[in-house]
């Protein structure tokens, strides 16, 4: 099984809100067919322009008030709508995509999940289905409710589910020494571990710690993990196969 997460920053514009790039999110799936069933996966997406500019606003990583409780489950129903959009696609391109939402199953603290059901997973892997999971709001221990990255379940699931490999689809080649959207200097990084330091920029819309907290939940992942360029056709099957292509992490 291969866990593929579609990076906020690759099915939309995170500058402009509700925005989707459903040729990105076409392409992948077209990917992902030629390796179906052979191959079996489970899907996580980002919350790009649907999810952060809306955490931002109910101040959702500030924790659970009164005041902002609409507001969780508005957040929830965008990431449906995102969801849904995804999964249509999926269904037009014959894979059989099932949406499982990640805050009917997780409990998180610290932005960690500390309590999972994940058998509804695993049991619809069995049967073929590919999962569909999402970054989302999440009922928290220690705020009452926060913000479930999508890296994060990946991390988990990965733990959990001990898949053949992990794939990282971003709007960049993979990992550099410095953001490379800023600096025209920045070098692809082509093997990453734990010693691993960057260059800290500003977050920009992102609540969730953007390739930092990538880099960090994917290094304690016990497989393979690769960050590539999904915007870029033909990436994605070749680290299906194994093949060298943006970075890697082994
Ligand atoms: P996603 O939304 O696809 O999960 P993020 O937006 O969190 O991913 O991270 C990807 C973005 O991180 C890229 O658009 C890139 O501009 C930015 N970035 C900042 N620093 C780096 C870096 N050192 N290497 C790669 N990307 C970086
Ligand atoms: C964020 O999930 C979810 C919400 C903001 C609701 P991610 O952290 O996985 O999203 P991207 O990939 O950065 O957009």
């Amino acid at each position: 099984m291969i866990i593929v997460k579609l990076g906020g920053s690759i099915i939309s514009d995170k500058n402009k809100p509700f925005s989707f790039n459903e040729s990105v999110v076409k392409q992948i799936a077209e990917e992902i067919a030629a390796f179906y069933p052979a191959k079996k996966f489970l899907l996580v997406h980002g919350g790009g322009s649907f999810g952060h500019p809306l955490a931002k606003k109910y101040k959702i990583r500030e924790g659970l008030k009164k005041e902002n409780m609409s507001g969780v489950s508005k957040i929830h129903q965008a990431m449906l709508e995102l969801n849904k959009k995804i999964i249509e696609i999926f269904l037009d391109t014959g894979l059989p995509a099932f949406s499982i939402s990640s805050s009917s199953i997780f409990i998180i603290k610290n932005g960690q999940i500390v309590d999972g059901w994940t058998r509804v997973i695993e049991e619809s892997i069995a049967r073929d289905f590919i999962p569909v999971l999402f970054g989302d709001v999440a009922i928290a221990k220690d705020k009452g409710i926060d913000i479930l990255s999508g890296d994060q379940i990946i991390s988990y699931l990965a733990g959990k589910l001990k898949p053949e490999k992990v794939i990282f689809l971003m709007d960049v080649d993979g990992i550099y020494d410095k953001n490379p959207k800023i600096h025209e200097d920045a070098r692809l990084i082509e093997e990453i571990n734990e010693k691993i330091s960057l260059r800290q920029e500003a977050a920009g819309i992102d609540v969730t710690g953007g390739v930092r907290n990538k880099i960090d939940e994917a290094l304690k992942i016990p497989c393979p993990v690769y960050f590539i360029n999904g915007m870029v056709r033909g990436n994605l099957t070749k680290a299906i196969k194994g093949e060298r292509v943006g970075t890697r992490k082994l």
